[in-house]
């Protein structure tokens, strides 16, 4: 695996690869590489010849008050990491490489898909993060790109915006990675004290509560919402959405919608989790 840190680099790799037939997959990410990451790659491998890798701390998709300075930027590890999963392009670009022009005046923007959950509480974020993919896919101009389905709203607005402005490439929803507790894996785990760490998987056991409510015929989203929103704050949570939504709108669900995402971001200390379940709902009329 070779690691690159120019745009120019890249093209000229993607172009040899295209020339020779190969299909291209492709992994963004923010580093800090766990079993989530390379379960992507693992998928993006099945998909297609060679993959490429994508490691960019972007600092436009953090708020002011967010992590951008302590998230955990550890790329030789990374890059072994990569080796180990079979990655074929390591590409590490500095700020100015993805910027270059400093502060950006073309943003891409999502709309309505983006004003729900997480996009209620971090301004500017998802602009962020479509500004930012869309870059990356310009420059690996890949075939398949894989993303988590831990980050839902992130993947039903990347795939939103890559049909809208016809993107040539498939976008792919890989399961999310859990520790045998239930936690979903994310790079910030790493800053839970041992206690939250033990609290944590709460999270992924009250999602499996309200699917159990919605399995058993409770339809009143709202008053289900209020309870488990309760629970977790009384747990320890600081919680900042607990929604029960239409999986395609992203908006409130209502008793009549068939296709949920029941999705939660809340806090333990100063670090804030997500977590998602989607549900089939049955209608029994
Ligand atoms: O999910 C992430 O790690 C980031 O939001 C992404 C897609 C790499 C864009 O910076």
């Amino acid at each position: 695996m070779q690691t690159v840190h120019s745009v120019a680099q890249v093209r000229e790799h993607v172009r040899d690869w295209h020339n020779k037939g190969h299909s291209v997959g492709f992994v963004p990410t923010m580093g800090n590489l766990h079993e989530g990451h390379i379960s992507l790659i693992h998928e993006a491998r099945a998909r297609c010849d060679v993959v490429v890798v994508s490691i960019f701390v972007n600092p436009t998709q953090f708020g002011p008050n967010e992590d951008f300075d302590r998230y955990p930027r550890t790329l030789d590890a990374d890059a072994a990491a990569l080796v180990e999963a079979g990655a074929d392009l390591l590409f590490a670009p500095s700020v100015d490489e993805m910027y270059p022009l400093g502060q950006n005046q073309t943003w891409v923007d999502v709309y309505q898909l983006g004003d729900y959950l997480c996009g209620a509480s971090r301004e500017g974020h998802f602009r962020g993060v479509t500004t930012v993919v869309s870059k990356l896919l310009n420059i690996v101009q890949p075939d398949v790109a894989v993303f988590g389905e831990k980050d839902f709203q992130q993947l039903a607005i990347l795939r939103r915006m890559c049909e809208e402005l016809l993107f040539p490439v498939k976008i792919v929803g890989a399961a999310t990675s859990r520790e045998t507790d239930g936690l979903a894996r994310s790079s910030r785990n790493g800053f839970l004290s041992d206690s939250e760490r033990t609290l944590a998987p709460q999270l992924y056991a009250h999602l499996q509560q309200v699917k159990a409510n919605i399995d058993s015929g409770d339809k009143d989203y709202r008053a289900l919402e209020t309870r488990i929103r309760e629970s977790l704050d009384t747990a320890g949570f600081s919680v900042d959405y607990f929604s029960i939504a239409n999986a395609r709108t992203l908006a409130s669900a209502g008793p009549d919608d068939t296709h949920l995402i029941v999705a939660v971001a809340a806090k333990l200390g100063s670090t804030r989790l997500i977590d998602n379940i989607s549900l089939a709902v049955v209608r029994d009329w």
